[in-house]
């Protein structure tokens, strides 16, 4: 019989697991290792280079030491900046996540709010990326770093201060239809977003698409997870989150607890 594929999934923090919790969905017979790096966290306020080297170096490790089949780059503000290197270094498929404005522009009648860290707000990839997908679309850009803080929060079992919320997205409400969450921790804070922005507006992430990407080119058949699973470890680049919060926050996404290895010597 061949071996299960192993897929890398990576973050800064715990916004990856959203994607996660879509591959392992469609795919949950494949063997996951996920690294989040909160040494570098948060990723929205990194200089670039330090984002590209830091990437290219924990990446590459992991591919090496664990025989990776492919990686998921579950980071918006990571995958606008890094993917081409990592395609140039490394064999294997690299597959990134970033914000969703072609669906968005799609469906959009009046204003587009993409949301998202400070440093994908303003990359050239996303700035490219409404040009070529959203030209006619009005679109209100977001940063914000504290949002990322407020989803690891609540995944630490932290209420969500909805008044906070409602200031940091005072500039979308009442001018979109449709949110794009350019951030992999949003999707954590979706409940609470569409509270705030109203029950008529899209909110789209991108952690669908990224598991149909993922089956595509493993070759894989979407299976059944009752009746196969197999297993995921988690590492992570610092002193890990306290493992009680952690795995508080895999239950939130339907994962059994796991332990968490440091990842030595990065
Ligand atoms: N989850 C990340 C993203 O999708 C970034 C969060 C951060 O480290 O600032 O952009």
């Amino acid at each position: 019989m061949q071996a299960e594929k192993n897929v890398l999934i990576f973050d800064s923090g715990v916004g990856g697991l959203s994607v996660f919790k879509n591959i392992y969905a469609h795919l949950p017979h494949l063997n996951y290792i996920y690294l989040f790096d909160n040494e570098g966290y948060p990723y929205g306020e990194l200089d670039s280079e330090v984002l590209l080297e830091r990437v290219s170096r924990l990446v590459g490790k992991m591919v090496t030491e664990h025989n990776i089949d492919l990686v998921v780059i579950a980071c918006n503000t990571a995958s606008t900046i890094v993917l081409p290197r990592l395609r140039q270094e490394l064999k294997i498929p690299v597959v990134g996540v970033v914000p969703a404005i072609k669906p968005a522009a799609m469906i959009s009648t009046k204003a587009i709010g993409l949301i998202a860290t400070p440093a994908t707000i303003n990359r050239h990839y996303t700035h490219n990326l409404i040009k070529e997908f959203a030209p006619q679309s009005k679109v209100h850009l977001l940063g914000s770093t504290r949002l990322v803080t407020m989803a690891e929060d609540k995944l630490r079992g932290n209420p969500v201060n909805c008044d906070e919320l409602k200031e940091i997205l005072s500039p979308l409400i009442n001018q979109i239809d449709v949110a794009v969450l350019g951030c992999t921790h949003f999707p954590l804070l979706k409940y609470e977003m569409q509270g705030v922005l109203g029950k008529d507006v899209v909110l789209i992430d991108s952690g669908e698409a990224i598991a149909v990407r993922v089956s595509r080119l493993l070759n894989q058949n979407v299976i059944d997870s009752e009746l196969t699973t197999s297993g995921y470890s988690i590492y992570s680049s610092a002193t890990p989150w306290e493992g009680v919060a952690l795995n508080l926050g895999l239950a939130e996404f339907g994962f059994n607890p796991v332990r968490t290895f440091p990842l030595p010597g990065v």
